[in-house]
């Protein structure tokens, strides 16, 4: 095999406090202290080592216990295991203060975090990775300014603020998260993250379409039929109901990772690596959307809720009998969609989105699927397979290109034929998790796989009309399927009166 060639080498992280609110949560267990551990995991050493993350939450616990629940969390969820040496140098420094939404508890936030930085030599950057219930962003960010913790994006030391999906609601909520965002914070100090943006395969699809030069020739109205994009969960709600029944699919999953996704599928070229391109070649997309008129909803969105049924051999209960879940609730679990893209590459081009949760078995994949060849050959006597390329987020990270292939024997018989690549199989390092290199990037300082204010409030803007016809038009059907089925027949029909048809992920 060829040697790679490092086109942008990952930097080290500059020392800094790494403040975690929210970190008695579900977030910082699963993700947050151990992508941390695993930046800093002997050896590898892409943190600074004498980088200090202190944990800051409602509740009371000792510093000591707090490293015992990280410690649980790190060996239960890291990809790297516990190291004796490697633990004891992070676990010293590991901090934790209570009282978050205490009277001056910010202002002793402000205390310990200069004590920390005195005591282990800190220049004063600090990052606020804002792990807490959406509705407490903004008090955060307020009281974040009032104690004196922002300084200017001028200054010779950062502060940055991460703030975690949901951003927002809708899109008047959306738009006040950033105008509080912006009262106290530059846009260069705001680092909005999609995990999705973090995964190696959604980054391998700039290295596929712009490092390759096949590709970008056939990306276009001339040669690609349409793109599908599913993002499928077995899981059901789980104890998440509180937050999902107020959500849903379309805002939990398309608002954000969906559209994600179609984005960095369907972008211009940008003109150079550099955040502010690639971020502007995103934004494009977004405005180039099809805006979706109230009266179009039903006829270009589904959705769906999943009754009981079967999931891998289990007997799972439907969405309105889970816990937490309210009685009357009108949330869908399942989305399905048509979008346009009105620019001059994509123009007719459909793109169909559909996610949901008790779908048969977890799998994200894109599906570009390419135009039939004129009926005058091998297709004169009826129509062949079209020719797909898969991009398989996940399990099994990869892609793979279907084309036609004849049949060896004296018949010309012809069958689709499978080229994969596997990345596990093809190389062998460990891919970092998303949170670690999106965590990387904060301490960097590179905006690149973040998303800008404007670009979330487009997004918000564009699904809006779906958001308020669902609900405000009774009439608008929210149909049911079975736990472990692929989605409400509504679905079907979205892409069969097309003339086509969801494929397998
Ligand atoms: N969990 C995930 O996989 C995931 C994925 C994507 C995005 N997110 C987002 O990340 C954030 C945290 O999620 P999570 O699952 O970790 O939530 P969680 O398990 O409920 O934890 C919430 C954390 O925030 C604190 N908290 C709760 N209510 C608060 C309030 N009113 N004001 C200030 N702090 C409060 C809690 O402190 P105490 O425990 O001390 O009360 C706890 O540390 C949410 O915005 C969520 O949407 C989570």
């Amino acid at each position: 095999m060829s040697e790679a060639v490092a086109v942008a080498k990952a930097h080290q992280a500059p020392p800094c406090t790494v403040v975690i609110l929210g970190a008695s949560g579900d977030l910082a267990k699963r993700k947050l202290l151990p992508s941390l551990y695993n930046l800093r995991a002997c050896g590898r050493g892409m943190l600074a080592p004498d980088t200090v993350i202190l944990g800051f939450a409602r509740r009371q616990i000792e510093t000591g216990e707090f490293r015992a629940q990280a410690r649980e969390a790190i060996s239960h969820y890291s990809r790297i295991e516990i190291d004796e040496s490697c633990w004891n140098d992070f676990a010293g420094r590991l901090d934790y203060l209570g009282g978050l939404d205490q009277p001056g508890g910010f202002h002793k936030l402000k205390k310990r975090l200069e004590e920390a930085e005195t005591a282990h030599k800190l220049p004063p950057n600090r990052i606020f990775y804002l792990a807490i219930p959406p509705q407490a962003m903004s008090a955060a960010v307020e009281n974040l300014s009032s104690a004196g913790l922002i300084n200017p994006a001028n200054s010779a030391n950062f502060t940055r603020v991460v703030i975690e999906k949901p951003i927002g609601h809708d899109l008047k909520s959306a738009v006040e998260l950033n105008r509080t965002l912006h009262r106290y914070l530059d846009e260069s100090q705001i680092f909005r993250i999609d995990h999705y943006l973090g995964k190696e395969t959604v980054q391998n699809m700039m290295v596929l379409r712009f490092a390759n030069s096949i590709f970008e020739q056939m990306w276009n109205n001339r040669y690609i039929d349409h793109v599908q994009i599913t993002v499928a969960e077995s899981e059901g709600v789980g104890t998440r109901a509180a937050y999902y029944d107020q959500a849903g699919a379309l805002r939990d999953m398309m608002q954000n990772h969906m559209l994600q996704l179609m984005t960095m599928l369907s972008m211009e070229p940008p003109v150079s690596l550099d955040a502010a391109a690639v971020r502007n070649s995103k934004l494009d997309v977004i405005r180039s959307l099809r805006p979706i008129p109230p009266e179009q909803v039903r006829s270009i969105a589904v959705r769906a809720r999943y009754a009981g049924g079967i999931i891998d051999r289990q007997s799972v209960r439907g969405y309105l009998e889970e816990a937490g879940v309210a009685e009357a609730s009108r949330t869908e679990t399942f989305v399905a969609m048509k979008a346009y893209i009105d620019n001059w590459r994509w123009s007719g081009v459909p793109f169909y989105l559909r996610t949901g949760k008790r779908l048969p078995h977890r799998a994200s994949a894109i599906f570009v699927q390419f135009k039939d060849v004129p009926t005058i050959l091998f297709n004169r006597q009826g129509a062949l397979q079209p020719d797909v390329l898969t991009l398989r987020i996940q399990p099994d990270e990869g892609f793979s290109f279907e084309v036609l292939a004849k049949e060896p024997g004296f018949d010309v018989a012809i069958k689709p034929v499978k080229m994969n690549l596997s990345y596990q199989s093809e190389f062998t390092g460990h891919s970092p998790d998303a949170y670690e290199r999106l965590l990387l990037d904060v301490m960097t300082g590179d905006h690149t796989l973040f998303l800008s204010g404007e670009f979330v409030r487009l997004s918000w803007q564009l699904l809006q009309p779906i958001l308020d016809a669902w609900r405000d038009d009774p009439a608008i059907p929210m149909e049911v399927y079975p736990a472990g089925g692929w989605g409400p027949d509504g679905a079907e029909t979205l892409i069969r009166n097309d003339g086509r048809s969801w494929r397998n992920v």
